[in-house]
């Protein structure tokens, strides 16, 4: 049940079996996302699993064909206007006027929305664009044209930012530079984030809590720690005559296994990797075995899939999403 205004903790987002159909095939099929107030909720699939559909509905620019979605309690299909006043939303290639500047880019939300200039002021300075403010948009480097697409988010301080993959096509540094900003968002200006995103390590790095959508359905939802706590970690060795290095393991009950050239452990749990692989490399150090490579491995969003859909395939083809005709 959608939760009514008024009645417990609020949600930032909570939607109902949530459905959205093109040609047949279900984008969204029975969508229920709850949103905590205050998190950082990272949504989490490949490409083609929905994320865009979900959020396109959530904001009301698509029409679902069965569901509810309720923002901050506020039902959007009645109370549109008044669920949406709340929202900011950055899409992954955001769309701006080249031949104006930054800050008049900024200015024309800023009048649709009827606030104050200095409005303009507070999104430049937290997204560090003071600078360039007034320097063309078409002269702009990619990193700055998504700030530029959070800033104007940010304009009216809304409580809920979604972010449609932020970090598509950034290079390594500006990659690392928009996580950071987003993981200090909610202290910074109290707004609950929700971001999609097809990388495992990125959501990991910067949710408090994460859904992961495949096929238009979701597979998880929780905290991050549930999430980490269903992977095993495994690390991987390599070095000098590691068929010695594998039996001496296979002794001390570890059950290696080789692959391209190195040794694979799966380790117990997440919160004792790094204290297991230490004392792996300690006893092998001790034993007097040459190790130059002993790595926990990352850990990849397909095999999370793996753990989590078992044998489904990833990425659907149209026929597979086909309703049954009856
Ligand atoms: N307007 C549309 N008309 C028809 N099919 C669509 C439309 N929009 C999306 N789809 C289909 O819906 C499915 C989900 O697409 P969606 O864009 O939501 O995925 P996504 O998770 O955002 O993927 P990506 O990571 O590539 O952005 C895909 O099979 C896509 O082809
Ligand atoms: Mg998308």
């Amino acid at each position: 049940m959608l939760k009514a205004r008024g009645t417990g903790p609020m949600t930032a987002i909570e939607t109902e079996e949530l459905r959205k159909r093109f040609r047949g095939v279900n984008a969204v099929d029975g969508v229920d996302l709850s949103v905590p107030e205050g998190a950082i909720y990272g949504f989490l699939g490949p490409n083609g699993a929905g994320k865009t559909t979900t959020i396109r509905l959530l904001l009301g620019l698509l029409r679902p064909n069965r569901g509810r979605i309720a923002i901050f309690g506020e039902n959007l299909k009645t109370k549109r206007r008044r669920a949406l006043k709340s929202v900011g939303v950055a899409f992954e290639t955001p769309a701006h006027y080249e031949h104006l500047t930054g800050r008049e880019n900024l200015d024309i939300t800023r009048r649709l929305l009827k606030l104050e200039k200095t409005e303009i002021d507070r999104v430049l300075d937290t997204v560090e664009l003071t600078h360039v403010a007034n320097r063309l948009v078409r002269k702009y480097s990619l990193g700055m044209r998504h700030r530029l697409g959070l800033a104007r988010a940010l304009l009216g301080q809304p409580k809920l930012l979604i972010f449609d993959e932020p970090t598509n096509g950034l290079d390594p540094v500006g990659i690392r530079e928009m996580r950071e900003f987003i993981k200090t968002l909610p202290a910074r200006t109290g707004a609950t984030v929700f971001v999609s995103s097809h990388h495992l390590a990125e959501i990991e790095q910067i949710a408090s809590h994460v859904a992961v959508i495949n096929l238009g359905q979701i597979v998880f939802q929780g905290e991050m720690t549930a999430l980490r706590g269903l992977h095993a970690p495994r690390l991987e060795i390599a070095g000098n005559d590691l068929d010695a290095v594998s039996l001496f393991l296979s002794q001390t009950e570890l059950a290696p296994t080789k692959k391209d050239g190195k040794l694979v452990i799966t380790l117990s749990a997440a919160e004792s990797a790094e204290r297991e692989a230490a004392q792996i490399n300690r006893n092998l150090v001790d034993a007097g075995f040459d190790i130059h490579h002993l790595v926990i491995a990352p850990w990849r969003l397909e095999e999370l899939f793996l753990q989590l859909v078992g044998a489904k395939p990833l990425l659907a083809s149209n026929a597979d999403r086909r309703e049954p005709e009856c």
